[in-house]
């Protein structure tokens, strides 16, 4: 593997048991300097918190170094009309391995074509997000101590979730997983993973409806299994009540802190 641009490319067993493998052992020792000597560059050409934060500190408790352009359609020649492509092939020339997100569908394998370094596919469009299914597959292994023949609902906007279409991609991996996506009020009794996301507002039209199908709020709380978990990938505007986050089985903050590690894990995987 030399670019990661689909959460496809990680649908191996061995390899994803490998990366957790890692990711626990770096998560009790909190560095390691493997990648001395190494600089990986962040490109953003939208938001993000989780996501860059965790891959730069990653980079940097691994021993190597990080440039970044944390809003570079306003920061970099891309406001002066330089094409994906050019910026992509001279920062090639600046960085061992690339982290990009785009706001274009397509656009981490359009960067890959061009690339002389690997690329990482931190969210393009309403495509995918890879790392961020790692981490999700990971959070559920460490909370529930498996993956295979759970039920999970999956709650959000299914067509502009590039966090919801990675996720399944890597659930395929598994067996006997039940997905639902709708009937939740009837089905939280049941289900193992609650997986919620945001409407992603700004890849709807105007005239699309911006409300969440599902609001998780103390009264469907009341509903779910008791040894279910729920998952975020995070930023949580309305569809989860801040009143359900002391709740044990709300796991969206640890699942966000499990990032860094499965990072940590995957960059010494792609410079192995
Ligand atoms: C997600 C993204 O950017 O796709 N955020 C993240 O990386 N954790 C989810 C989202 O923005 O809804």
């Amino acid at each position: 593997m030399k670019h990661l641009i689909s959460a496809e490319q990680l649908a191996d067993r061995e390899l994803l048991e490998s990366l957790f493998n890692k990711a626990e052992d770096l998560r009790a020792k909190k560095s390691e300097d493997t990648l001395q000597g190494k600089v990986l560059a962040s490109i953003f050409y939208e938001p993000s918190t989780r996501t860059r934060f965790s891959f730069e500190s990653a980079m940097l408790r691994m021993g190597g170094q990080v440039i970044t352009s944390e809003n570079a359609a306003l920061d970099s020649s891309a406001k002066k009309g330089e094409s994906l492509e050019d910026a992509i092939r001279v920062i090639g020339g600046y960085a061992d391995i690339i982290v990009l997100r785009h706001p274009e569908e397509g656009s981490a394998e359009r960067a890959s074509f061009v690339s002389s370094v690997p690329i990482i596919n931190a969210g393009d469009g309403s495509g995918e997000h890879p790392t961020q299914a790692l981490l999700d597959l990971y959070t559920i292994q460490k909370e529930l101590g498996r993956v295979d023949g759970l039920h999970i609902a999956v709650v959000g906007d299914a067509q502009h979730s590039r966090t919801i279409h990675s996720f399944l991609e890597l659930l395929k991996v598994y067996s006997d997983i039940k997905v639902s996506t709708d009937d939740f009020d009837s089905i939280l009794p049941q289900v193992d993973v609650l997986y919620m996301n945001r409407v992603q507002k700004e890849r709807l039209a105007e005239s699309d409806s911006k409300e969440s199908p599902y609001t998780l709020d103390a009264r469907a709380l009341e509903k779910l299994s008791k040894n279910a978990i729920i998952m975020h990938p995070l930023p949580r505007i309305d569809e989860i009540d801040p009143i359900v986050d002391a709740d044990p089985r709300a796991a969206y903050f640890r699942q966000a802190a499990n990032g860094l590690y499965v990072r940590m894990a995957l960059l010494e995987y792609l410079f192995s």
